[in-house]
């Protein structure tokens, strides 16, 4: 569909576990999903995979170590966004001096999980150091301050990245531009001149204009829709638009999709970027469910948009998200609550998807892979381990990915899985032999590691549920 840059390799990665389901659209999927559920994708990137989708959150780096987070991250989503660790101060904290280690961390992560990784975000009036905002630069230096910043930064993470957010909300709400030190130093050529630089230090990465409440058609998606007109009409390389969608419960967003479309019919790609759907605390049960509906809602729209690529959620569970901190009597806004447990939203976008969540309480639904129980055998020796990980799993699975912390050393050889760490969070995958595993059948795997430390024994998760662990 947009054949000018690269295409995900996760995504086409994710797609290929389940190919068997290739499905037309989302309508379709869901007619599926009452018939043959026992085939369906189990996940989330499964799900948004075999729609040609991709799925993706925020990551918070600080906690990537907490392996109920990583094993979520790893397993129910194929793309991931920094939440902050490739903005302006962090990687560019003091002038010329840069820093990438946490997007490096990021990759890292990204690389291990066959995830891909949007870059988030090179030009903000926001999270900008002061040595920028405070400089007093004039124009000519502020410019070339600005693209020595998106090159070197573009460059880092060349190959890497597939999408940039170059610049960042840059409207204010009735549709002009907002006057950051950019806007107000150089003018609103700056926004063309961020996207020229990005283009020549990474002419295959995507790249995006983001912002939020431009969702639906208004005054602030006219500016925008206006300015991306001109900046295409003068040939300026613009790929795609990213919709944040910060909502709030019963938000009507009736206009969202012809707005989305009215951009797709400017050639662009479009990406819901940091969806959450914030309510007031306590959240009670009906307006959980209310906002279920309104992630299917979501979910659906992108479905039926074809220029729509993917959906970032902003944020793995309630309890990580930036919303409690901003708007303070809100939250409960995300996939995952306080304590890691996936809400009605987690399954009402899995449906939209086409996949199946699983419902126990529905008697021609089988359950989801609950019920596994898994044994981690280790054989230590000095400085050495074998590894012997048995999972049993109560349902038929036709593709498993088997996640847990492995506290102590690198693996360095395994046999019937395919196995990536990053860190101590290690994800294994079936081969091209054993995904498909009949009702209470066991997988059965190994792996070597240079350690021979002795730590308790991990939480075993499949495919993103946790397991009874002997
Ligand atoms: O890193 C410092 C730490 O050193 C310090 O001790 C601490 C004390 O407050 O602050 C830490 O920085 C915080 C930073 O997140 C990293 O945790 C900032 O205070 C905090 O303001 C910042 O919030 C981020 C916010 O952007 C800043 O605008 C949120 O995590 C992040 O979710 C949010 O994300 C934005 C998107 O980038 C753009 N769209 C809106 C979205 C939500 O605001």
């Amino acid at each position: 569909m947009f054949p000018s840059k690269r295409r995900a390799a996760a995504v086409i990665a994710a797609g290929v576990l389940v190919s068997g389901l290739a499905l037309a659209g989302g309508v379709q999927a869901q007619e599926r999903a009452q018939d043959e559920p026992s085939t369906l994708a189990a996940s989330l990137r499964e799900a948004a995979a075999a729609n040609g989708k991709f799925v993706g959150t925020a990551i918070n780096n600080g906690l990537l170590g907490n392996s109920t987070y990583a094993n979520i991250a790893s397993s129910q989503f194929d793309s991931v966004t920094a939440e902050n660790a490739m903005k302006w101060d962090s990687t560019e904290p003091s002038r010329g001096s840069f820093n990438y280690g946490g997007g490096d961390q990021l990759v890292d992560f990204a690389q291990a999980n066959d995830q891909q990784v949007y870059g988030h975000t090179l030009v903000w009036h926001n999270q900008l150091p002061s040595w920028v905002s405070n400089g007093g630069f004039n124009a000519s230096t502020l410019t070339s301050i600005m693209n020595n910043h998106i090159t070197n930064v573009v460059n880092h993470f060349e190959n890497d990245v597939e999408y940039w957010d170059v610049v960042n909300e840059v409207f204010n709400e009735d549709g002009t531009m907002r006057g950051s030190v950019f806007q107000n130093t150089i003018g609103t050529s700056f926004v063309g001149t961020a996207f020229r630089t990005a283009d020549a230090a990474d002419p295959d990465a995507k790249l995006c204009i983001n912002d939020y409440n431009i969702e639906t058609d208004n005054a602030k998606s006219d500016g925008l829709y206006n300015l991306v007109s001109s900046l295409l009409s003068q040939g300026v390389p613009i790929d795609c638009v990213g919709f944040q969608s910060h909502l709030v419960l019963d938000q009507n967003t009736s206009s969202f999709k012809s707005n989305m479309q009215r951009f797709a019919d400017l050639g662009l790609e479009l990406i819901i970027t940091e969806l959450d759907i914030r309510i007031s605390t306590p959240a009670d049960s009906s307006e959980l469910q209310r906002q279920a509906q309104q992630y299917a809602g979501i979910t659906q729209m992108c479905l039926e948009v074809s220029a729509c690529s993917g959906i970032t959620v902003w944020g793995i569970s309630d309890r990580d998200s930036w919303v409690p901190g901003t708007f303070p009597g809100e939250g409960a806004a995300c996939l995952y609550d306080d304590n890691y447990q996936p809400k009605p939203a987690y399954s009402a976008m899995v449906t939209a998807f086409g996949g199946d969540p699983g419902d126990p309480g529905d008697p021609g639904d089988p359950d989801p892979p609950t019920g596994c129980t898994a044994s981690y055998v280790a054989n230590r020796w000095n400085n050495g381990s074998v590894v012997e990980l048995r999972v049993t799993t109560p349902q038929a699975l036709s593709g498993w990915q088997i996640t847990f912390a492995l506290p102590a050393g690198t693996i360095v050889g395994s046999w019937n899985a395919e196995i990536s760490q990053s860190g101590t969070s290690v994800t294994a995958r079936n081969t091209q032999h054993n995904g498909t595993v009949a009702a209470n059948g066991t997988v059965s795997f190994g792996f070597q590691t240079n350690s021979g430390a002795t730590y308790s024994t991990p939480v075993v998760s499949l495919n993103g549920t946790q397991c009874t662990t002997a």
